[in-house]
């Protein structure tokens, strides 16, 4: 049986993301759960943000803003982002980040982060109480001792331990073990159908 759980905003897991606006002199950092990649060519994030929250205008202000990935064992930072303003409180002396200046934007990235993002605003969408941005990604950045360099340089997931975050019940989490391998693992299957249907299984 399944329950009907109405509208709702839930989805999960979802990543849980520092967000930097204003300048190097001056940043704030807001905690965002509503982000996720748009696009690929060029490479498009979006964010949304309640009208209330201070970063709001920094962010429609500047046109820009910097994302960047926590490792889970931060997450008690991530959540003091989450509860406090920026109106009120330095976060970034709060909770003992430190800014780093980018290279293509004012507003800075996080030296705690081990992935980090630089973004200006594309578009800018109204919904209801919320404003989504869309941030064209001009820049990245991984710390080195997070790459793989026996598997082609690739990010090594492990290391970087992203935080993650389930909405609706409001829990940090961690990554569990690795099941297998993006546009791989399907292909058991695949091949499975195509040897039983021979020719009627596109890919
Ligand atoms: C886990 C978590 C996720 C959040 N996600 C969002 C979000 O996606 N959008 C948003 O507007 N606020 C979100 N918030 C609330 C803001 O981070 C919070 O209101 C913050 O204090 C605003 O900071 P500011 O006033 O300095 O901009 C989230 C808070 C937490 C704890």
């Amino acid at each position: 049986m399944k329950i009907q759980l109405g509208p709702s905003d839930i989805l999960f897991p979802i990543p849980s993301a520092l967000i930097v606006s204003g300048s190097f002199e001056k940043p704030n950092i807001i905690t965002i759960a509503w982000i996720g990649i748009m696009g690929s060519l060029p490479p498009v994030v979006g964010i949304s943000l309640k009208k209330s929250r201070y970063s709001l205008d920094s962010i429609r202000n500047a046109k820009e803003f910097t994302v960047n990935i926590p490792s889970a064992d931060k997450f008690k930072e991530v959540d003091y982002c989450g509860i406090v303003s920026g109106r009120k409180r330095d976060k970034f002396i709060d909770i003992n980040f430190t800014p780093l200046r980018s290279a293509k934007i004012d507003a800075p990235i996080i030296k705690e982060c081990p992935f980090n993002m630089e973004c200006v605003v594309i578009k800018e969408v109204e919904l209801g109480e919320w404003v989504l941005f869309l941030g064209e990604i001009v820049e990245t950045y991984v710390d080195e001792d997070k790459i793989n360099i026996s598997n082609k340089n690739k990010i090594d997931i492990a290391k970087v331990n992203p935080l993650v975050y389930c909405a609706t019940v409001r829990e940090y989490w961690e990554l569990g073990n690795k099941l297998g391998d993006g546009f791989h693992a399907g292909k058991e299957i695949l091949n499975k159908l195509k040897r039983e249907n021979s020719s009627s299984v596109d890919e």
